[in-house]
């Protein structure tokens, strides 16, 4: 009886180590996150007519956007003075979901 219960437990708690763990590790890389990084943090300066230019999903391919993540520069600047580098797989989740040339091209509202 007390065995049976320490092993119930015992199999919960790796479960749980488990589950834990892949959360840490990171899972797949959110578009709906990325979405809201890029409203928060980049249209403040690239919203439609702003004197940086306006930068949507749309004003690249997916290959370029593919490319300009894995330079990480924006300009001079390292991308990740704006998202940590986890928030920058988001962004790029979105920006490529989203991109001239994806299936579902789009311009993240304005
Ligand atoms: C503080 C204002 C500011 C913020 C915030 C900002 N940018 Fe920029 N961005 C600029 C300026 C200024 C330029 C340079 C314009 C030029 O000289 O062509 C630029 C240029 C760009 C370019 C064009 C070419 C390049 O590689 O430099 C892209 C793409 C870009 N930004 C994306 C982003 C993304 C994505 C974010 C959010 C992570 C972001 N920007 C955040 C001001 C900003």
């Amino acid at each position: 009886m007390t065995s049976s219960k320490w092993i119930t437990t015992a199999v919960m708690a790796a479960g749980l180590g488990a589950m834990v763990a892949a959360a840490a590790a990171g899972a797949k890389p959110s578009e709906t996150k990325g979405k809201y990084y890029m409203l928060k943090t980049c249209k403040p300066c690239h919203k439609a007519g702003s004197k940086d230019g306006e930068v949507t999903p749309l004003i690249h391919t997916q290959a370029q956007w593919k490319s300009y993540f894995k330079a990480g520069k924006h300009g001079k600047e390292e991308l990740t003075k704006y998202l940590t580098k986890e928030q920058l797989l988001d962004l790029e989740a979105f920006l490529v979901a989203h991109a001239s040339d994806s299936p579902q091209p789009m311009t993240c509202g304005g």
